[in-house]
């Protein structure tokens, strides 16, 4: 049953290379339009800003009508359906993040509706409890919470007391998670994105370990992680084969690369988990669509003995605007607007935001 108080929201994610339209009722998505641009930025061996955001421009209009559409559609839809505009405010790529804001203003002050703010970890971090139009899966967060983030961009382990109370307790000081993997599918020629390559190539390795490659900060004891000395590794390590060899032992390179980025992210969620009583284990960002972490996450939860959860659909892992219209959700219960629409402006590196709450 939809809760009658539930607010529509109509959600904008253009933070890095998918231009995103989603629209949400508390935690039900009843419609997410994902226009990625992947086939645009693959032939340059990474994500390319003023393309990106070209490729925004020209879509959101189109994505923005697409996912009204889905919910009847009709030059009225908005203006009767839609009770608030979300929007990602950052972090991101700022000429990017700027063309969904653009239009959240846009359609703010046109159709008089208030705009939410969201920062794209937070839509992360809650990916797991997005629901289908159904609601499901029924599946909720259990706080407090312990949630890890694994993105290209990102690589956050975060303490949730509550609803939207957000403690970092760990991240990357360099490099982030799947920017690793993807800076050595590179040097490894396997093409952008790395991450799914990676995956696939390890399925196949006689031995997922073989190189054994260093396990970065993990004689630290604090929560921190490091990826970019292990990408050095890499570049040393290639430097010492021939193109032949690499080739010849592609598959136990790639999973041996992962191996060591897999277990620094278990060791360290282990100790966080050590030292954290918490009800759940919330695993998010495009990386947790791999099935190698999801096993290995679920194996530490269990010794903790709580659940662990992950998105529940595939378009989940990635970036999308359902799991940014399901924060906006919680934040409209709290009628936590935009006060200054004009004022209103993106913050490439914004922090997890202290709420007052
Ligand atoms: O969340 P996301 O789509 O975008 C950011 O906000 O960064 O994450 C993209 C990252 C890329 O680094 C990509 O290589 C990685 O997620 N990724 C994966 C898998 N699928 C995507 N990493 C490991 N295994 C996968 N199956
Ligand atoms: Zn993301």
């Amino acid at each position: 049953m939809i809760d009658k108080n539930e607010k529509t929201i109509l959600a904008i994610d253009t933070s890095c290379d998918e231009t995103s339209v989603a629209i949400t009722r508390g935690r039900r998505v009843m419609a997410n339009v994902i226009y990625s641009q992947i086939l645009i930025h693959k032939k340059w061996g990474g994500v390319v800003p003023s393309l990106a955001k070209r490729a925004h421009e020209e879509r959101i209009d189109l994505v923005v009508d697409e996912a009204l559409g889905k919910i009847g559609g009709g030059t009225d839809t908005l203006e009767k359906k839609i009770d608030a505009i979300a929007v990602t405010q950052g972090p991101g790529l700022a000429i990017a993040l700027e063309v969904g804001m653009k239009k959240a203003k846009q359609l703010s002050l046109t159709y008089k509706k208030p705009i939410i703010a969201v920062n794209h970890l937070e839509g992360h971090i809650y990916s797991p409890f997005v629901q289908n139009s159904k609601g499901n899966p029924a599946r909720v967060p259990e706080f407090p919470m312990l949630a890890v983030v694994v993105s290209g961009g990102h690589t956050e382990l975060v303490y949730l007391e509550k609803d939207l109370s957000y403690v970092i307790l760990g991240e990357t000081v360099d490099d982030a998670a799947g920017e690793a993997l993807d800076k050595a599918a590179k040097m490894l020629g396997l093409g952008y994105p790395g991450g799914p390559v990676i995956e696939t190539l390890s399925r196949n390795a006689m031995d997922m370990d073989y190189y054994h490659f260093p396990r970065p900060m993990i004689k630290n004891q604090d929560l921190m992680f490091s990826f970019s000395g292990l990408k050095t590794a890499l570049y040393y390590f290639l430097k010492k084969m021939s193109p032949e060899e690499t080739a010849g032992h592609i598959g136990e390179i790639a999973s041996s690369f992962q191996a060591a980025v897999f277990d620094t992210l278990i060791i360290k969620t282990r100790r966080a988990l050590k030292a954290n009583r918490v009800k759940c284990l919330s695993v998010g960002g495009g990386v947790a669509a791999n099935r190698n972490l999801r096993d290995r996450m679920r194996n530490i939860a269990k010794e903790f003995g709580i659940p662990a959860y992950f998105p529940p659909y595939k378009y989940l892992n990635g970036d999308n605007a359902a799991m940014i219209g399901l924060v906006a959700g919680l934040k409209e219960k709290r009628k936590m607007y935009v006060s200054e629409i004009e004022a209103f402006d993106r913050i490439p590196r914004y922090p997890l935001p202290k709420h007052s709450l």
